[in-house]
């Protein structure tokens, strides 16, 4: 399995650790998820670090397009399964990463009761099998949580600003429910637990039809249609490239933290200059036109990642003029077929 040429690959100076993790032994990790774009890319990173993988999805928003490169390796096993129903895998387990979950706001306004039960039931179920294999869990949490917020940047401190009966509402509430169920597991069971607030994040095998920003405005690009910006876009931003993330997530989950820590970019530009920069990166000739703003569309977004720094010495080393390149690299190799594709259906 060759190396993914990981630009944000481990400094030497952070050593993970586990206590009591089965020496000599290939470690084992389920990811949830594994089919989706996260999902798949902390696939490869945990083949590359030598674990035994075993991805577990239902794709319901994934593709196995994502994985099939893995599917053939001795260490990588996969398990078709909805995890807001009892999860079971046999043998050991050293570590879970809970990923599964529908992401982007035009999947989770479409399904919204699968999006409620994968972070709650899907959750429990988790945390359940974590605490009987003796695992250490990390669940994906989200910048969401802090709804519209009121606080910029967001530290981790800060509550949120969230609508429980707004449209967005079935996605924040649910991780925000995964994030104190977490907690209390690890309170009153005291399961080894680690939770983070990912940022946007942006990179290869994102779907151009996922209704995110960065894939619909280069789509637009790609199928010389103009890029439709809600609102005046002057409502902020910021991108974090997928492999910085990966490291995030590698350096939390070996850590011995268990507070939520943001991972994020805190470079934060606003829609309309996002857009400028999408049109002279692609270089077409279309114009930005503008569109009413949904509701309860965050209107600034930017973590703040002090947290990460002191605890995980994490910070993102890739510039968004690196991250955009290989991602528009990616969006563009791929077939018509995929580039022309309506946003994913549930019936
Ligand atoms: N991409 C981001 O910028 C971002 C930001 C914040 C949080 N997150 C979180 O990271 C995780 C992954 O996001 P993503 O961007 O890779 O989304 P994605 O839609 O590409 O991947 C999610 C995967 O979960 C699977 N899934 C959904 N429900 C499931 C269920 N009940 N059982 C089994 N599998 C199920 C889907 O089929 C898909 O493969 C999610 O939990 C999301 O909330 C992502």
């Amino acid at each position: 399995m060759k190396n993914n040429n990981n630009p944000a690959s481990p400094s030497p100076e952070f050593i993970p650790t586990k206590e009591g993790e089965r020496v000599g032994v290939r470690p084992q990790i389920l990811i949830t998820g594994a089919a989706g774009f996260l999902g798949s890319h902390l696939c490869d990173r945990f083949i590359n670090e030598g674990y035994h993988v075993i991805g577990m999805d239902n794709l319901i928003t994934g593709d196995l397009k994502n994985i099939e490169h893995l599917m053939k390796l001795e260490h990588f096993e996969f398990y078709h399964h909805d995890v807001s129903k009892f999860v079971f895998v046999p043998g050991e387990l050293d570590y879970i990463l809970h990923f599964a979950s529908p992401a982007s706001p035009i999947d989770y306004l479409k399904i919204p009761i699968q999006t409620l039960k994968v972070s709650s039931l899907g959750t429990h179920n988790l945390l359940g099998l974590a605490k009987v294999k003796k695992a250490r869990i990390l669940v994906a949490s989200t910048s969401e949580v802090y709804g519209d917020p009121l606080v910029h940047p967001q530290t981790e401190e800060y509550w949120g600003n969230v609508n429980p009966v707004g449209p967005r509402g079935v996605y924040d509430e649910a991780k925000r429910f995964m994030e104190a169920m977490t907690m209390a597991y690890h309170t009153y069971h005291g399961l080894e637990t680690r939770i983070i607030r990912i940022f946007n994040t942006y990179g290869p095998r994102m779907r151009l039809n996922d209704g995110r920003v960065l894939p619909a405005f280069i789509g637009q690009a790609l199928r010389g249609e103009d890029l439709t910006m809600f609102g005046d876009g002057s409502q902020t931003r910021s991108f974090c490239y997928v492999d910085d993330l990966i490291e995030g997530i590698y350096r939390l989950l070996m850590s011995d933290y268990v507070q939520p820590v943001n991972i994020g970019n805190p470079q934060e530009i606003t829609i309309k200059e996002f857009a400028e920069e999408i049109i002279k990166l692609t270089g077409t000739s279309q114009k930005i036109i503008s569109k009413p703003l949904p509701q309860d569309d965050p209107k600034q977004r930017k973590p703040d990642i002090t947290r990460a720094k002191e605890i995980l010495g994490w910070e993102p080393k890739v510039s968004r003029a690196q991250g955009l390149k290989i991602t528009y690299n990616y969006f563009k190799s791929l077939s018509k077929e995929e580039l022309y594709k309506t946003a994913h259906r549930f019936d």
